[in-house]
């Protein structure tokens, strides 16, 4: 469950292959190792917000408080 900083209206790319050195965000290492594509997201609102760190999340890219059961 990072919390990292949004901004209203700004894209961002969600990494879904695992590989990024950047987590939660795509660094472009999919393109090398495979594995899949980042997902694109707008920011909603700005400030503090809680992306999915373990997979699990019904709501990518944000966490849905599946990590916890
Ligand atoms: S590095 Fe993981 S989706 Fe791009």
């Amino acid at each position: 469950m990072p919390v990292v900083k949004l901004e209203e209206g700004k894209n961002y790319s969600y990494c879904t292959c695992g590989n990024s050195e950047n987590k939660p965000f795509c660094d472009g290492a999919h393109k090398a190792k495979g594995g899949g594509t980042p997902l694109r997201f707008k920011g909603e609102t700005s400030g503090d917000v809680a992306l999915c760190g373990c997979g699990k999340s019904q709501n990518k890219p944000y966490c849905d408080g599946s990590h916890n059961g």
